[in-house]
């Protein structure tokens, strides 16, 4: 799902009051890091705290389709551009970055020691990483507005891209003046002291009959006015399997 997808959101508002305090800084926390099982509503949160902040610098990351390292950066420097956010800084790490990617081969190709050659080319992926990620986040934190980092699906990133996120991106992220950080996953990061301290953590819950009932009343369902219990209990209170049934609903015709 993509950023401007709109569907009806309902319910969820103790944690979007938490989201709304952490990006307007009036608490200590940087970040909000939502928890919870599959379906629970954890992607449809982080797209409602997106689009509650399209008027500062947004951003939204859906982890699971990232290879690299590099693409995450890359991802949120287009997203930069894209809000006419400039990256200078970025780009010209970025060509460096390329530049030194082409005289590696032509040393591999004028070496016979291709061991330290691998060994070399690593430690020269994670210096020119951290300078890549070192320049978009001054970019980034230079803009006037606050910038507002959404990332979704970290159960799906691979242990080198899970590492990089809880060492290096997200404690970077935390420490830059006026940034806020929003993450969900089936797991989430552990980050290390002092970083951890700057996160609220939240387990995603089911929704309650309320929600289930705010949420019939807002799709219009009037046949199914009544039955937010058996609705809700039916499911587990799950907005995932919930979603299911209603969209298999067909509202009768000339029902009150
Ligand atoms: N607050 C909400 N209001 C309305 N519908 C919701 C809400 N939360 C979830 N849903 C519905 O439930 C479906 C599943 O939610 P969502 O995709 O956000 O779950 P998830 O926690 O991200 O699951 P996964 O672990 O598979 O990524 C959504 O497509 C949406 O239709
Ligand atoms: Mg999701």
């Amino acid at each position: 799902m993509v950023p401007g997808h709109r569907q009806v959101h309902v319910d969820r508002a103790e944690q979007l009051a938490h989201a709304a305090d952490i990006a307007a800084a009036r608490t200590q926390r940087r970040a909000l890091f939502l928890e919870g099982q599959e379906g629970i509503g954890k992607t449809s949160l982080l797209l409602e705290i997106y689009r509650q902040h399209t008027t500062g610098g947004v951003y939204f990351v859906d982890l699971g389709r990232m290879v690299s390292q590099v693409d995450v950066l890359n991802e949120l420097a287009r997203q930069a551009r894209q809000q006419e956010i400039p990256v200078p800084g970025y780009r010209t790490a970025r060509s460096q970055f390329t530049q030194s990617a082409q005289v590696q081969v032509n040393d591999l190709r004028a070496r016979n020691s291709s061991i330290s050659l691998v060994i070399n080319a690593s430690i020269d992926r994670s210096i020119q990483l951290t300078s890549l990620s070192d320049a978009l986040m001054e970019n980034l934190a230079s803009d006037a507005r606050r910038p507002v980092i959404c990332l979704d699906g970290f159960e799906h990133c691979e242990a080198p891209m899970r590492d990089w996120l809880g060492r290096d991106l997200l404690p970077d992220l935390l420490t830059q003046p006026g940034t806020s950080v929003f993450l969900a996953g089936r797991n989430i990061p552990r980050l290390s002291q002092p970083h951890v301290s700057s996160v609220h953590t939240m387990v995603l819950p089911p929704f309650g009959v309320d929600a289930v009932q705010e949420w019939i009343d807002s799709l219009g369902f009037h046949s199914l006015k009544r039955r937010a219990v058996r609705i809700h209990d039916m499911h587990d209170g799950i907005p995932g399997l919930i979603d299911e049934f209603f969209s298999t609903h067909i509202e009768p015709h000339g029902d009150e």
